[in-house]
């Protein structure tokens, strides 16, 4: 048994661990990627202990970690933090470095190998916000770094194209509906033709929701996550969900024909291709339904087989990071038996 690489998610509302078990069957663990900070003193302390929560001290604090931190949060009427904002590290929450390193510690483990591999998903450039992943990168490579794994960057619509689009040759869209961002990757065998970013996702659609209904952000990602379906809304409030789903939607199609459009050098696709969706905000009723009415409706310039949802669209990414640490292992073993040909291998076998 070689070495165990990992694939890592990291994202703006949950964080998703990758691993191998001893058969190959690859495993997920998904936590809420937010924390509670908690002064210490004997009652606090009782009650964490009464409410079985996951915890850590660290001077004077403790640190409550997921979805526990959510649950406490509304017991002790406090506001949780969160270490990312709209796709990217928050810089409101620099100090929170060190848990982030607890919190990835928490789904993927310590290295039980030095340097293991570690493939963790990052944002394209957005077209519609100006900020660089560059920040964002370093503090998970940091933090991977401190766990014994070498982190090693992946595109995030990128990582969903290798975890659903392997009897697809590897070819087609892949996307990811999250809570900050919409990710999307134009893939040609393996090699990203078009990869970029949007800030109009779940948040997004809780902000202006909450916003025409006069209701508070939270109370409208709970009436967004409750059943319902977006082709048959069935009061005011699921109108206005609705209204939002489909203005995001086709506005990631707009932008996905415009960028491939004035993209310098686009593969031909002879052959029509799927778009996968996955990430949270794909699991509404009637995404992939409603994806495919607004895809009608403009000229698309890739001819398109299918719109389908990723088969566990909570896990996709971080399964995605898995796959390419996996291949890239692979073909270092490849490249090490045979010397003479350094760069043949690093063609991706397609299986
Ligand atoms: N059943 C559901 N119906 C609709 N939306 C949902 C559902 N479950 C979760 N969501 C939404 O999915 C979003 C979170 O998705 P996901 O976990 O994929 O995001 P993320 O990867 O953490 O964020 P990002 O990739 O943008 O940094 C939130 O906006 C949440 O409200
Ligand atoms: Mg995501």
């Amino acid at each position: 048994m070689g070495m165990k690489v990992r694939g890592l998610d990291v994202g703006t509302m949950n964080l998703a661990g990758a691993v191998q078990d001893d058969k190959g069957n690859i495993k997920i663990k998904l936590l809420r990627h937010c924390f509670l900070d908690v002064d210490v003193n004997p009652f606090t302390k009782k009650m964490l202990l009464q409410q079985k929560v996951q915890y850590v001290e660290m001077g004077k604090k403790v640190y409550v970690l997921g979805e526990s931190a959510f649950e406490l949060a509304n017991i002790m009427n406090k506001v949780i933090r969160r270490p990312m904002k709209d796709g990217v590290m928050s810089p409101d929450e620099a100090d929170a470095a060190p848990i982030f390193g607890l919190l990835v510690e928490a789904v993927i483990g310590k290295a039980e190998v030095p340097n293991t591999p570690c493939y963790y998903s990052v944002p394209a450039c957005p077209v519609d916000a100006d900020f660089n992943i560059v920040y964002h990168s370093g503090i998970i490579a940091g933090a991977l770094k401190n766990l014994g794994y070498l982190g090693k960057e992946m595109n995030e619509g990128h990582a969903i194209v290798f975890s659903e689009m392997a009897d697809q040759d590897f070819t087609g869209i892949g996307c990811s509906f999250g809570g900050g961002m919409v990710n999307v990757c134009v893939s040609y065998k393996t090699i990203p033709a078009v990869m970029f970013s949007t800030s109009r996702a779940g948040d997004w659609i809780d902000k202006n929701v909450a916003q025409v209904l006069g209701i508070n952000q939270t109370r409208a990602a709970a009436l967004k996550e409750k059943g319902v379906n977006i082709k048959n809304p069935k009061n005011r409030e699921q109108e206005a969900i609705v209204i939002y789903y489909r203005n995001l939607i086709s506005y990631t199609i707009a932008n996905i024909k415009a960028k491939f459009e004035s993209a310098e050098s686009v593969p031909q696709f002879p052959d029509p291709v799927d778009i996968v969706c996955s990430g949270g905000t794909s699991l509404i009723g009637g995404f992939t339904e409603v994806f495919e009415e607004e895809l009608k409706k403009v000229e698309f310039p890739i001819p398109i087989n299918k719109v389908r949802l990723a088969e566990e669209p909570l896990n996709a990414t971080a399964k995605g990071c898995l796959l390419a640490a996996l291949n890239d292992v692979e073909i270092d073993q490849e490249a090490q038996q045979e010397p003479d040909e350094p760069k043949a291998a690093s063609k991706k076998s397609s299986k």
